[in-house]
């Protein structure tokens, strides 16, 4: 098992910083995702973990040995890409075996029967063992993911690396081979990157996801750390529904209280520690539609009032979208509400559910010290013979 440690990594491509200041500690065994919208940075990313790309900046280290300029056959890891890159005029069982073909033990090659056998192992653990002398043309999109994914590990790799696997499958078939890759990572303990723009299979698979935007890794946590406890407001926007109230920090203690439209106030939390908020600091009252309800259910709840301008009735629950002075903010409540366009409502929001984030993204994370992104912070490594 690898465990991958990416130190201050940086990449461009002329004019354009597809990735920087990444910093982050994959754990041996565990299936991290890179999560973020189109353009953010994942490929790239994973490609310079792969070894395709050489970064402007930074290191790579495999365990504790430095990766950065070894090339991508020397790094043993198995890669899938965005569009599978299968030959298509080539067998199933010619598609796996190539790179076997071409690897090396302690500068041995494999022989014809260990390549067979291993292909073979490789086809049977993605349930392709009795398909491996069709040609990939011949095969169904859910097919040839599987034969890319053999086609990574037959290697036996250290790290296995999926760019967007599911991206071509329709739903059904993509929650089938979620599970088969859940499957297979688990039962090889194989440390693994997993890059996705879909935040509910981000969720579902990863031990650890990273929520990048505009080349930037802004938060790295459990699925549960980055839902409940975001760093910034792009995490909280990206991952569920968040409604975002504009506010001014009018107090800061153990609670932090923020006055939004309408002279009205709101206390909540901080889910970032060591932030230094500032009295009158422009903040987002940020909550989650499920965190809103229409009867008081603690003393101090904060109450929200605001102008009722859509509702949808989706069978079991009602999405409420009402106004706080220009800002729109979003509830679920019951089906049964009454509630029509055009009344007022007031909401009640326990405080504890409130969470108070600071305007801006990778520029409030360098406000919090000791962050890696922190201007004020020590560099993540000091060398040995320093
Ligand atoms: N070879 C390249 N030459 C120039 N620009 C590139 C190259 N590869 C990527 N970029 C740019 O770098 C940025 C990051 O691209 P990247 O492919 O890593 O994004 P991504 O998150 O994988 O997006 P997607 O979800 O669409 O696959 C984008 O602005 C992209 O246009
Ligand atoms: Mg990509």
């Amino acid at each position: 098992m690898v465990e991958i440690r990416l130190e201050n990594l940086r990449k461009t491509f002329g004019e354009v910083v597809a990735t920087d200041e990444v910093n982050m500690v994959l754990e041996e065994g565990e299936l991290s995702t890179l999560l973020g919208p189109s353009g953010c940075g994942k490929t790239t990313l994973l490609r310079l973990i792969a070894g395709f790309y050489v970064p402007d900046r930074g290191k790579i280290f495999f365990d504790d040995k430095e990766v950065t300029g070894v090339p991508p056959h020397k790094r043993n890891t198995g890669m899938c890409f965005q569009n599978y890159a299968l030959w298509p005029h080539m067998s199933v069982t010619d598609n796996v075996s190539f790179g076997l073909k071409l690897k090396r033990v302690n500068g041995m090659k494999y022989t014809k029967s260990a390549i067979k056998r291993r292909v073979m192992d490789a086809l049977d653990l993605v349930h392709m063992g009795d398909l491996g002398n069709r040609h990939i043309h011949q095969l169904s999109g859910g097919q040839q993911q599987r034969v890319a994914l053999a086609r990574a590990l037959v290697i036996e790799p250290g790290v296995l690396l999926l760019d967007e696997p599911l991206s071509n499958l329709d739903a059904k078939l993509r929650l089938e081979m979620r599970e088969e890759i859940m499957r297979i990572q688990k039962e090889l303990s194989i440390t693994t990157v997993y890059v996705t723009h879909d935040q509910h299979e981000a969720l579902s698979i990863s031990d650890r996801v990273a929520v990048m935007d505009l080349g930037y890794v802004q938060q790295f946590g459990t699925p549960r750390e980055i839902y409940e406890m975001p760093q910034t407001i792009f995490v909280a926007d990206f991952i569920g529904q968040c409604t975002f109230v504009d506010g001014v920090v009018d107090s800061v203690g153990e609670t932090i209280q923020a006055r939004i439209p309408n002279d009205q106030i709101v206390t909540g939390k901080t889910t970032i520690e060591n932030y230094p908020f500032e009295v009158g600091e422009r903040v987002k009252c940020a909550m989650r539609p499920e965190d809103l309800h229409l009867e008081r259910r603690g003393k101090t709840d904060n109450e929200i009032t605001g102008d009722v301008y859509r509702t949808i009735y989706v069978g079991n629950a009602m999405e409420l979208y009402f106004k706080v002075g220009d800002v729109a903010a979003q509830a679920l409540l019951g089906p049964d509400t009454g509630l029509r366009i055009g009344d007022k409502v007031t909401l009640y929001a326990p405080q504890s559910e409130v969470m108070i984030l600071p305007v801006g993204g990778v520029e409030a994370l360098r406000k919090i010290p000791g962050h890696p992104m922190s201007t004020s912070a020590p560099p993540t490594r000091v060398p040995a013979n320093v």
